[in-house]
Formats: structure tokens, sequence, C-alpha cells
């Protein structure tokens, strides 16, 4: 089988690693995929968002199975112009992508279907937005309701925070037409639980569980970022969390976006809150995560391809999907300055050892030699028999591995570690 992976971040080189694992993968093709990828995978420089080079692409090079990873192609509508052509994806239509291409979208499914999630409050119009935010209790979440790379989501402390958050998404445009509407929400607290699930439409399977950390710095400090490590399973997804989940929540998404005529078929991701109430979605997904794939996808244990054309096929039901019961642990080695101004161009130095845990998300090769590329560099994931040991391999190998002005957070897991410990 010819296969096309579109994306080119720690996510994608994931996905890859697994599908190379089928010998049915004869050749993979990473659009655009990076220096790292490209040992994996034959990279070819189109971007994720050239829907019409990618099709045509795809068209030639007679490709028999895509998968779409990011959420910018879904959400423009690659499958829905793959599969026009006849090529089977893995990954959702534009109308299912909505889901997390418009958050407007994602909180009205959520009330009307009855889904638990925050209250919130949606705004076309800034004056009417700030009128709200001089009433709403604080602290208070002003969000941007299209995509916005993860930044679009302010949690602002008092009311000032809240109308500059307000003016900036909807009057500066700083996130650019995803401002042209805002969702104020209810400020929720309890541990973050994230949850990839493999969906037809019929069957939803959950993967293992994960915890990302966000913040840039060690002790959840520093800006939010694209997500600077993770850990799976996460341990606040306990069994009775797990099974409430798959009641309120993940079983009743699925219906909801039937009975909208937008079945939701791929991977779809519940970021989850576990508060004192119970569970709440914080935000829907339409792909993998970025890093969680990196702790899930070691510990899946049956073949991804098969799993992957089972979504693809509606016949998910038939198929085995087995989890290992050990743990993973993953650290983003970040440039300097990241998520703001950060250097490119300096050369990488990964121990042989590393090579095989080691996934790229933002570097070029040349020569043989990898260069950095990008803000989040490349993450370090190692499996082990309990998360204690998994940490400890994963920053052994995190250590050895450097560029000029690399950083990474030393408290990855701390939290999970200090949850399993009670
Ligand atoms: P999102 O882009 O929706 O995932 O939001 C980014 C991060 O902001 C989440 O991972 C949470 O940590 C935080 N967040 C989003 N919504 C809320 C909320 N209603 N209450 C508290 N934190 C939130
Ligand atoms: N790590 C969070 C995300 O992929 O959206």
């Amino acid at each position: 089988m010819k296969i096309m992976v579109v994306g080119g971040g720690g996510r994608e080189h994931a996905i890859i690693k697994k599908l190379k694992e089928n010998p049915k993968a004869e050749t993979i093709y990473a659009l655009p995929g990076n220096g790292g990828i490209a040992r994996d995978a034959l990279c070819v420089p189109i971007k994720a968002t050239d829907i019409e080079a990618i099709v045509k692409f795809a068209a030639e090079n007679r490709i028999d199975y895509a998968v779409v990873a990011p959420d910018d192609p879904l959400v423009m509508g690659l499958v829905d112009e793959l599969e026009a052509i006849g090529i089977p994806c893995f990954g959702p239509n534009r109308r299912a992508a909505v889901i997390e291409g418009s958050k407007a979208f994602s909180k009205e499914l959520m009330k009307k279907y009855g889904i638990p999630t925050a209250v919130y409050e949606i705004f076309d119009d800034m004056e009417k937005a700030l009128a709200f935010v001089d009433h709403a209790s604080v602290p208070v979440v002003v969000k941007a309701d299209g995509l916005a790379l993860g930044k679009g989501v302010i949690i602002a402390a008092d009311r000032e925070e809240a109308r500059s958050a307000v003016r900036s998404i909807m009057g500066d445009k700083l996130f650019g037409k995803s401002g042209d509407k805002v969702v104020i929400e209810e400020y929720l607290e309890g541990p973050e639980v994230s949850v990839l699930s493999f969906t037809d439409g019929k069957t939803v399977v959950p993967m293992v569980s994960s915890m990302d950390h966000k913040r840039a710095l060690d002790g959840d400090r520093g800006l939010n970022t694209g997500g600077m490590g993770t850990v799976a399973p996460n341990p606040y997804y306990t069994p009775e969390v797990a099974a409430e989940c798959m009641e309120k929540i993940f079983l009743p998404t699925i219906r909801a976006m039937n009975a909208e005529d937008r079945t939701f078929k791929g991977c779809l991701y519940f970021g989850l809150m576990i508060t004192k109430d119970g569970p709440k979605v914080i935000e829907y997904n339409c792909r993998f995560g970025d890093p969680e794939t990196q702790v899930v996808l070691p510990l899946l244990k049956s073949d991804l391809l098969d799993v992957m054309t089972a979504v693809t096929e509606e016949r998910l039901s038939e198929v085995k999907v087995e989890f290992s019961d050990e743990s993973v642990a993953c650290v983003i080695i970040a440039s300097g300055g990241y998520p703001q101004k950060y250097e490119k161009g300096f050369e990488i130095t990964i121990p042989e050892e590393a090579a095989d845990a080691v996934y790229v998300a933002g570097a070029v090769e040349k020569d043989g030699k990898l260069y950095t590329s990008g803000g989040r560099v490349l993450g370090v994931a190692r499996v082990a028999g309990d998360l204690k040991e998994a940490l400890r391999l994963a920053y052994a190998d995190a250590e050895k591995i450097s560029f000029e002005g690399s950083f990474m957070r030393h408290d990855i897991g701390a939290r999970a570690l200090k949850a399993l410990e009670n």
C-alpha cells in the first residue's frame, strides 16, 4: 500500500512510526514531514494546507490511503476533496471537523444535547461582549471562536484583563477571522485529562488517557504552548471517571454529531476537566493531539493501520483495539524563547541509543545532519512498567540531546506521580 500522511510534526512522526509496523505499508509519504520524519518516510515538500497540491500529488501517485493529521486541512475539507477522487482517508470531513473549527458550534452542540461543559455566552458584537464582561464573575475565560494555534484562549483573572482579551481578539483581530466571534465562559477547576478516541460514527473506542503540560516553564508558569510534555495513562482518569465519560460525554457526542448530519469518523479528542461536579468538556479536537500521540500510540498493541482502515470502512466494532498497561512519558525539547521569538538553524545531536525514542517536530536535514527549524524541536518518549521509570528513561535520553539554546521542563509528570502516590 502507498500511504500518505499529511502533516509534519512530532504527532505525525509518532503516527508514521506506528504505521510502519504493518508490512502492508510499503511506501509512506509525509507531506511535508520534516528532517526527522525523513528517516522513516518519504518527505514531499507540500504544505499541509495546500489542499490543491496535496490532492494533485495523491492522484498522480495513486495513493491507497491518506491520514490527515493536523486541524487546518481537516477544517478546510481536505478529506472531502480526497474522497471525491476515490482516496479513502482517516480523518473527519469538513462538516464534522467543525467540532474543533468553531468553538461556538461545539458549545451549542453540547448545550443542545446536554453534554457537560462550562456555562458560556457567544458574541459576534464586541460592545455586547464588553458589556457582558462588566458583570461576569472572575476568573472568566475568553476564547476566539476559530482555530488559533492553541493560543486563542485567555484566562482572565479580573474584568480588566477580560476586557482587553475581548478587544485584542475582536477589535485588533489578534487571531484574524478566528476572532469574529468570541465564547466567554465560566472558569472551571480540576485536573485536566486528554482522551483521544477512535470512532467511525457508530462505535467509539477511547485510547489510553494522557496528561499534557501546556505552560512553557516548570511549575506551570510561563506562557501557554502547544504542549511541553505528556504522560500516559493519566492517574485522574480512574475507571469510574472513564465510565461516566463514556455515558455522559463520549456516546452523547457521537450521537449528537450523527443527529446533526455531521457523522464524525477519525480521531476525536476529548479535552476534559475533572471538576468536583464530574467530568466536563473543555474542548474537542478533530484529530490526534500533539504531544499526546507520542505517549498514546507507543502503548497501542493492535495494528494502527488495521484500526484506521476499520474506522474508514465503518467496521470499528469488528476490530480489537488493545493497549498495553505500561506507562509512557514524553519530554519536549524546545528552542530558547519559544513560544515567543526564537532562533533556528542550530545543529542537533542525538545519540544513537536515544534515536528510537525521538519524535521530531521542528527540524530540517542537511547533509545527514539535523538542524532546528521550529519552536518545539523534538520529543523524547519512553515506555516502562511504571510512570516513574518512564520519566527516568525519558529524561536520561533528553539530557543527552542538545542544541544551542535548547530548553525543556524538568517537572513533566510530577503532578501525575504525586496523584499516584496519594
Ligand atoms: P483550549 O484551547 O480550549 O484547550 O484551552 C487551552 C487551555 O485553557 C485548556 O487546556 C485549559 O487549561 C484552559 N481552559 C480552557 N477553558 C477553560 C475553562 N473554562 N476553565 C478553566 N480553564 C480553561
Ligand atoms: N496538546 C494539545 C493539542 O494537541 O491540542
